[in-house]
């Protein structure tokens, strides 16, 4: 059993990322810029904001945040969002979800220039991401590519299982994995809340992706022996051990589930690390574009 590092690999993204950035600076050109847009105070969303920021700096990009109440008017929030559309200086826009009920998220990320969505939620990007197009993809699913091309995993042929259809990771994810690529051309299930025999599809698996939100949902009897196992899954559950009260748990009952595999991603320090990782590649790509480079 291998694990599979996302922090060793999301710093070599980073590290090859940062060595462009200060290219970018020695000829004293503009950095890559991305802008957060974060609405309300959802503990989980700060984190992750906070920690997209974090990244943005170590990697010498600039952001900035744009921050709102949970009771913002959505008419405000788009005032916000075509703000950031027509700045100049703007490489990358992303919204961070979820967004308060009143507002309508479909509405919203379809507000986003289709050339700044650098999380890869436009209709737009969406559909050429399911052409097989180049495009922005969603950071998440993107991550795992680059974690499945870092550690040269055969997937050609083989059976993908993806549990879970959200239009953030399992979809895409499902997409990329049958696309006529390297890491891809798999069979791929999508299974969901309404799956019936879930277990036996995730037995029949040679790769399984788990981004449904239970913490360990997939156990060891529902996993064939040298599986690849993805696990997306980052609930907060209370942990009275730790400061904060709570710990992060994957979807996968890591303990007994990995001696199983031939490849896992622990939680945390496996696929959430990827997502920033590759939010900054989509970012640069952004500003690749932008500049004509
Ligand atoms: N909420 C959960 N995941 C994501 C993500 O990848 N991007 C944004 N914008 N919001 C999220």
């Amino acid at each position: 059993m291998k694990i599979l590092d996302g922090k060793l690999v999301s710093q070599s993204v980073k590290d090859e990322l940062k060595k462009q950035v200060d290219a970018l600076i020695a000829r004293n050109k503009k950095v890559p810029h991305l802008a957060a847009v974060l609405v309300g105070t959802n503990g989980a969303s700060e984190t992750y904001v906070a920690s997209k920021i974090k990244n943005c700096a170590e990697t010498g990009f600039k952001s900035s945040l744009v921050r709102l109440n949970e009771d913002v008017a959505e008419s405000d929030l788009i005032e916000a969002i075509e703000k950031l559309n027509n700045d100049e200086d703007v490489d990358g826009i992303l919204v961070q979800l979820p967004l308060p009920k009143h507002i309508n998220e479909e509405k919203i990320i379809n507000l986003i220039r289709p050339d700044k969505d650098v999380d890869g939620f436009h209709p737009q990007n969406t559909g050429k991401l399911l052409l097989g197009q180049p495009t922005f993809i969603p950071a998440t699913p993107y991550g795992i590519m680059l974690m499945l091309e870092h550690y040269a995993i055969e997937t050609a042929g083989k059976h993908a299982v993806v549990i879970g259809r959200s239009n953030i990771v399992g979809r895409p994810m499902s997409i990329l994995l049958s696309l006529n690529t390297n890491p891809g051309n798999c069979t791929v299930t999508l299974c969901h809340s309404r799956t019936k025999n879930l277990d036996n599809f995730c037995r029949e698996a040679d790769i399984i992706v788990a981004a449904l939100g239970k913490p360990g949902f997939l156990t060891a009897d529902m996993v064939k022996e040298n599986a690849v196992v993805i696990d997306v899954g980052i609930t907060r559950v209370p942990d009275a051990t730790k400061k904060s009260g709570f710990s992060i748990k994957g979807d996968v009952d890591f303990n007994n589930v990995a001696p199983k595999c031939s490849y896992i991603t622990p939680v945390p320090g496996g696929v959430g690390l990827m997502t920033i990782a590759a939010l900054l590649k989509n970012t640069f790509n952004a500003y690749k574009a932008k500049h004509g480079m």
